[in-house]
């Protein structure tokens, strides 16, 4: 029998699997969530629902926000996904204006939600710098806060893209 493997480019660094049902191989029905969790150590994306009901687990695929716990890991062959660990700038450890923002406005409570909330509004700004509050809001949809983070989310979004205009 053939040993398929799949590859993937995770936060700039490569890596590859062999897929299959022996030990260290990734089972067909392994989820991208559960392969960065558990085989990458990248315990940022958190699992939740399990359902792609939360946004917990959201990470950026392709440029876009997409739940990793709907995802199989061997259809995210050839992937670039970057994860909320990928953010911090690895040479000067500075971390993402998002994270920044998310720190200076106290966006979050418990805090099992904000890697889901930042990586969705990270794909958002990527593609629209400015977005207007209903695109921030739609972005956001599939991201749910158990505690009662919302408003001061929105507060660290308008900080941001306010000082990004102030700056162009
Ligand atoms: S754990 Fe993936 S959407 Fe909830
Ligand atoms: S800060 Fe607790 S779930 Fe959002």
């Amino acid at each position: 029998m053939d040993v398929q493997s799949i590859a993937m480019t995770v936060n700039g660094r490569e890596y590859e699997f062999s897929v299959g049902t022996r030990f260290g191989q990734v089972p067909p029905e392994e989820t991208l969530v559960e392969t960065l969790r558990r085989r990458l150590e990248l315990t940022g994306a958190k699992q939740s629902c399990s359902e792609g009901a939360c946004g917990c687990c959201t990470v950026i695929l392709n440029g876009d926000a997409v739940p990793s716990c709907m995802m199989l890991t061997v259809d995210a062959d050839g992937a670039d996904i970057l994860t909320i660990e990928g953010l911090e700038d690895p040479a000067t450890g500075q971390l993402d204006p998002i994270q920044q923002a998310f720190i200076d406005a106290a966006a979050f409570q418990c805090g099992y939600c904000t890697p889901g909330i930042i990586m969705a509004l990270k794909a958002l700004l990527n593609k629209n710098p400015a977005p207007t509050e209903k695109e921030v809001d739609e972005a956001l949809s599939g991201n749910y806060c158990r505690c009662v983070s919302h408003y001061h989310v929105f507060d660290a979004v308008r900080d941001l893209i306010g000082a990004g205009k102030e700056g162009e």
